[in-house]
């Protein structure tokens, strides 16, 4: 798919950006195709367009949505460690970079929080003096934001914005003319488990790849814990993850000349105990129909659109599956609570 990129000379305070998304409209065909199946489902990748950016940094800012606040006091708590365990002149690859931007958002009524929001990786650039990032993400604009203040913020930085969709195979260009002693891949945010296991052991193979013998792989992966926590970090009583949910109805219709009446449908999430994930999904309130882009398509009551799942992993679990995808497990970080785990392997 992506064309084999030429070598990049990257330079301090130069923001680059590639895109590597195909050209064709990936969006209306995989929304057709998805609601076209007997379970209708939507890939989580299209949450992301610009509101749903939104949404989802205001999701990070919940009391019930312990993720983003724990990962980051586990960086911040650790960060000598981790610094000595990645080495210096790191070349830092992100994964889904773009929805940690430090966009400073208002959100409604957040009174207890006090909470403020960080850009996880700049805990890492300036702990490892990275001179090199390379942050992947799939919305484009706000991949250009944060990387162009990230620039103003640490001039010395080479920075090579990547858009693209993680969900495939990317195939990074070579960079010259910075000094790099290990390639580093960082996959913060539990995102990891918006894959299946097994989708989730084809991505770890091919950050293996990536990273090249000796590079490290850092990534943060929610552990399993009890279903009330895990319930209330997906449905939150202020509504914000419905919201981001039924995002995506609202984005077909922008997007996609869809008629989708969105107040007939309702978000619901849930955890399932046995298969150690929290499944999201649009449940029709009615029986209707909506049109997409021409195409019409009937709900029954209670019938669902499935729009993400989110898998936790016990700390052995992930670390076989680091291990099967030519891993070597070294590190692990977690909180007191054991609420999340930020896993540090090196590529066998
Ligand atoms: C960005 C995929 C890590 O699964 O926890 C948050 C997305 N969905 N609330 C997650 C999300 C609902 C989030 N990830």
């Amino acid at each position: 798919m992506n064309p084999q990129p030429s070598p990049q000379s990257p330079a301090p305070g130069v923001v680059r950006f590639y895109s590597f998304l195909p050209q064709g409209d990936r969006l209306s065909e995989d929304v057709l195709a998805g609601l076209a199946l007997p379970q209708k489902s939507i890939p989580p990748k299209y949450f992301y367009d610009e509101q749903g950016c939104r949404l989802f940094e205001a999701i990070c800012e919940l009391p019930e949505y312990y993720l983003t606040r724990t990962e980051t006091a586990i960086l911040r708590g650790n960060i000598a460690e981790i610094a000595q365990f990645v080495g210096p002149e790191a070349q830092l690859i992100e994964f889904g970079s773009g929805v940690q931007a430090k966009t400073r958002i208002l959100i409604q009524a957040l009174q207890t929080q006090l909470y403020v929001p960080i850009d996880i990786a700049r805990i890492l650039i300036q702990a490892l003096q990275t001179q090199l990032y390379v942050p992947i993400d799939i919305a484009m604009d706000t991949l250009r934001a944060s990387s162009n203040e990230l620039s103003r913020r640490f001039p010395f930085l080479n920075i090579v914005g990547i858009c693209a969709d993680h969900t495939r195979p990317i195939v990074l260009p070579e960079f010259v003319g910075v000094p790099i002693r290990r390639k580093t891949v960082f996959f913060p945010g539990s995102t990891i488990g918006n894959f299946t296991p097994a989708e989730a052991l084809v991505f770890l193979r091919q950050a293996r790849k990536m990273a090249g013998a000796g590079g490290v792989l850092l990534i943060g992966v929610d552990l399993k814990k009890d279903k009330v926590t895990l319930d209330a970090a997906y449905s939150d009583p202020k509504g914000v993850t419905a919201q981001f949910n039924l995002n995506l109805l609202h984005r077909i219709n922008r997007e996609l000349a869809g008629d989708f009446q969105v107040k007939r449908f309702r978000h619901k999430a849930f955890y399932d105990p046995i298969l150690g994930r929290i499944e999201m999904h649009l449940e029709s309130q009615y029986s209707q129909f909506a049109h997409v882009a021409g195409r019409r398509f009937d709900f029954a009551p209670g019938e669902t659109i499935h729009t993400e799942i989110s898998c936790k992993y016990s700390i052995a679990e992930f670390q076989e599956l680091g291990k099967r995808a030519g891993f070597t497990p070294e590190k692990i970080w977690t909180d007191p609570e054991q609420l999340f785990s930020v896993h540090g392997m090196v590529a066998s």
